[in-house]
């Protein structure tokens, strides 16, 4: 049965538990690691609203694309809002700790790991929900087009995307600044750093079929992070608040 966090204190305290018995599994990969996967999960905005938006029928079968180390997959299997989680990224070291935290303890979560180069725009595995969390800005223009392409053929259900707005004066700056620095001496960088306009983005998802709201998604940071989701079906009113 999944986990709600719900609002207030309650949601901060539940958030915590949940950073926490996720980062447990990762004690094995070291302290830099297993900080790394409770500050992300605790701190991240994208934590709490993709939490959240999985509601009471959580998001089933996910595929998670640019997954990294897989802490948000393995928060999702964790609250019991996934049922399973199939984890896509090129990044080889990290799938593996992924794989490791998933199997820690009896009897493990369902969280299966595939190592794919994702600026080729192969077919990907079908899922109830995917998600793109902080990847698709990594690849070059055309790559996104395809990746966006191949995301929307494979989701049934529902697409969630976190990117950066373009167009949010200071906060475009500030994120830009912080992402070019960063690409080359972050583990998590990828090739590039082209933050598309979001409405752009929703556009695409639309002509896929999808009803799209773009919600923001940087609270507590100077950032101009948006999350879209995406979905086949009706949106919830809760998701009703635009960026
Ligand atoms: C900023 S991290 C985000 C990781 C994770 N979604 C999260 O929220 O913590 C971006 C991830 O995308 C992966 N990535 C970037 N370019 C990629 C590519 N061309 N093919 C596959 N994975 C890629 C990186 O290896 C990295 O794990």
């Amino acid at each position: 049965l999944a986990v709600h966090l719900g609002t207030g204190a309650l949601a901060e305290a539940r958030l915590a538990d949940c950073a926490e018995a996720v980062a447990r599994r990762y004690a094995a990969e070291g302290r830099l690691v297993r900080g790394f996967v409770a500050g992300k999960l605790r701190r991240d905005p994208a934590t709490r609203a993709v939490l959240s938006l999985a509601g009471a029928d959580g998001f089933g079968h996910v595929l998670d694309i640019g997954c990294g180390r897989g802490q948000l997959a393995l928060a999702l299997l964790l609250s019991g809002h996934a049922s399973a989680v199939t984890g896509i990224d090129r990044n080889a070291a990290h799938l593996a700790q992924a794989v490791r935290a998933a199997q820690f303890g009896a009897p493990g979560l369902d969280f299966r790991a595939l190592q794919l180069d994702l600026s080729a725009g192969a077919a990907l595995p079908v899922a109830d929900t995917v998600l793109m969390i902080d990847v698709l800005y990594q690849l070059e223009p055309s790559a996104q087009d395809r990746l966006l392409h191949v995301a929307a053929t494979a989701a049934r259900q529902n697409l969630l995307i976190r990117t950066a707005d373009p167009g949010r004066g200071l906060r475009s700056l500030l994120t830009r600044a912080y992402e070019v620095t960063t690409r080359r001496i972050s583990p998590h960088g990828g090739d590039h750093v082209a933050h598309r306009p979001p409405r752009a983005i929703a556009g695409a998802l639309r002509r896929h079929g999808f009803r799209v709201r773009i919600l923001p998604c940087w609270q507590g940071t100077p950032f101009a992070n948006v999350l879209l989701f995406a979905s086949r079906s009706r949106l919830p009113h809760r998701t009703a608040r635009r960026a």
